[in-house]
């Protein structure tokens, strides 16, 4: 259905005190919901239709970029990869490159999310939009795994991630606006490129950062999973200049955040 109809639209409340769930409950009565429960908080699924206007949208927006840029990642759908795997201990300077890793992976997933949010808000059609906004919820587990590592690893996400996400919404605005055929063919390029990025860090890694490694196995797998739904989709290819631009942005990108 065209932009600004009405939407089929799954809200995700994360994290959420019993006692709010409760009043929403209460607000929301009668529309289809499904929660579980995630250790002392809990996570509620929301499925509703309603109608999301372009202001709802960009207000929706700008919630998710502080959310996503100023807080704590939000809580993963699936379990971190990592499990109860252990890591050799690692020295000084392998804990510091290993962090520098990780943080480039992390604000790879904040751009990810600016780029799937961008992208879904100017999409032409309600299904690409739905697909767009599904491949970001998986993102949400990755984004919450490098945090989980960057921690164990006693360092922190990059202070340029709030530039990242901005600059990467515009881009995916931008994709979007071209046509959802080509949204959907820079997504493509975007999850080949992250693949191989991923397979180069995972030899790049501490040979005994196991816990690290298993991360991004597992996030090397759900990449290709996303290539592929894109291309399933109708992915056109985007051309070569296009391609040569999001590399050359992509290794600005990692040089800064290995740093800051
Ligand atoms: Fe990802
Ligand atoms: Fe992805």
């Amino acid at each position: 259905m065209a932009e600004g109809g009405c939407t089929r639209q799954r809200v995700i409340i994360r994290s959420t005190p019993p006692v709010l769930l409760a009043l929403l409950n209460l607000t929301i009565g009668g529309r289809r919901v499904a929660y579980g429960s995630t250790g002392a908080h809990y996570t509620k699924i929301v499925a509703m239709d309603r109608n999301f206007s372009k202001i709802d949208r960009l207000i929706a927006s700008i919630d998710e970029a502080l959310r996503i840029t100023t807080g704590e990642a939000p809580a993963p759908f699936r379990q971190n990869p990592a499990g109860d795997i252990t890591s050799a201990e690692l020295d000084e300077q392998q804990r510091r490159h290993a962090a520098g890793l990780m943080r480039i992976n992390h604000t790879g997933e904040i751009c990810a999310q600016a780029l799937y949010a961008g992208q879904a808000a100017t999409a032409h059609h309600d299904a690409t939009r739905e697909a767009m906004q599904s491949a970001a919820e998986e993102e949400i587990d990755h984004l919450s795994w490098c945090e989980e590592r960057l921690k164990e690893l006693d360092s922190r996400p990059s202070v340029l991630n709030p530039l990242w996400y901005a600059g990467s919404f515009a881009i995916g605005a931008a994709a979007g606006i071209a046509g959802d055929d080509w949204s959907l063919g820079f997504v493509k390029e975007t999850e080949n490129q992250v693949e191989a990025h991923l397979e180069d860090h995972l030899e790049k890694l501490p040979a005994g950062d196991a816990r690290s490694q298993a991360i991004l196995d597992q996030m090397k797998a759900d990449e290709a999973k996303h290539a592929e739904m894109a291309e399933d989709a109708g992915a056109r290819d985007l051309p070569e200049p296009i391609r040569r631009a999001m590399t050359f942005t992509a290794n600005i990108m990692k040089s800064l955040a290995y740093r800051v």
